[in-house]
């Protein structure tokens, strides 16, 4: 066994979540760093949000069937971080305390551009249930993909099978557009977190970006490609990289 697969074993696995409008390629993304982490030797497992896990499922068709509606948004919100907060508890973390790489697709910060930033909640409220729900287990890495609104509003056209942008899409241009905005603003509000990802070119050129992000933020170190935060890694752990595999006890109190 080589040195570089006992470091990867003994290492705690990494948080990674994958951000952006509908249609920019999330999806596809995931599934094609999955691949290639996998061909490093990366332990990988992949999941979703909102969902992920029985609980949260479960809580998912509370919330679509219109049940909580009338409970108000700040009460949505709330069924939403219980839903969050099992997917960490059931999933993520143990995952990430086994050793495997997490890739999350979509997580906390759609929830500040969807219900924050485009929806009714309040963001103080959604930021302190982010802090309690999410607590350390923040992402290593958030890649958001982004692309201008019209050109992604056309590629989810398209896969639906429309040629043409449909009327209720060119209306929803302008929230397409704000929401992009939220999400740009995030990636500037945390660049130690957030890596932004031109996802207007070829699946094959997104998928070098994200590579190349994974590689540079995650993988790279001065003796090559490791995990950075192997037994022997010189530098100590930082507020930039939080160890995901410590929780709060107060997360408990949450739902
Ligand atoms: N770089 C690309 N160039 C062209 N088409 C792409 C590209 N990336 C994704 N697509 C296509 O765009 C459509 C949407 O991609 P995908 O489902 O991965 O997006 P998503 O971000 O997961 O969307 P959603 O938010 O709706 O889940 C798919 O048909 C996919 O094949
Ligand atoms: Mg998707």
């Amino acid at each position: 066994m080589s040195v570089r697969t006992v470091q990867r074993k003994l290492a705690p696995g990494r948080f990674i979540t994958l951000e952006g409008g509908e249609g920019v390629g999330k999806s596809t993304q995931i599934a094609r760093l999955k691949d290639r982490l996998e061909a490093e030797g990366v332990a990988v497992l992949t999941t979703r949000e909102p969902g992920g896990s029985p609980g949260a499922e479960a809580m998912r068709h509370v919330l679509l069937s219109g049940f909580a509606k009338p409970m108000g948004p700040a009460a949505e919100a709330m069924l939403f971080a219980a839903a969050r907060l099992d997917h960490l508890d059931t999933k993520i973390r143990p995952a990430l305390a086994a050793g495997q790489w997490v890739l999350c697709d979509r997580f906390a910060d759609s929830t500040r551009v969807y219900q924050g930033a485009l929806g009714q909640v309040d963001m103080a409220l959604l930021l302190s249930l982010e802090g309690l729900v999410v607590a350390e287990t923040r992402p290593d890495l958030t890649l958001i993909l982004d692309i201008d609104a019209q050109k992604g509003l056309a590629r989810a056209a398209a896969r639906r099978g429309s040629a043409q942008t449909d009327r209720f899409e060119a209306e929803n241009l302008t929230a397409h557009i704000a929401m992009r905005e939220a999400f740009l603003a995030i990636a500037r509000e945390e660049p130690a977190r957030c890596a932004i990802i031109d996802a207007d070119q070829t699946l094959d050129d997104v998928h070098e970006a994200i590579w190349r992000t994974v590689r540079m933020r995650l993988l790279s170190g001065p003796d090559g490609p490791r995990p950075p935060s192997a037994p022997d890694a010189a530098q100590p752990e930082t507020p930039q990289t939080p160890p995901a595999r410590r929780r709060r006890k107060v997360t408990r109190t949450m739902a």
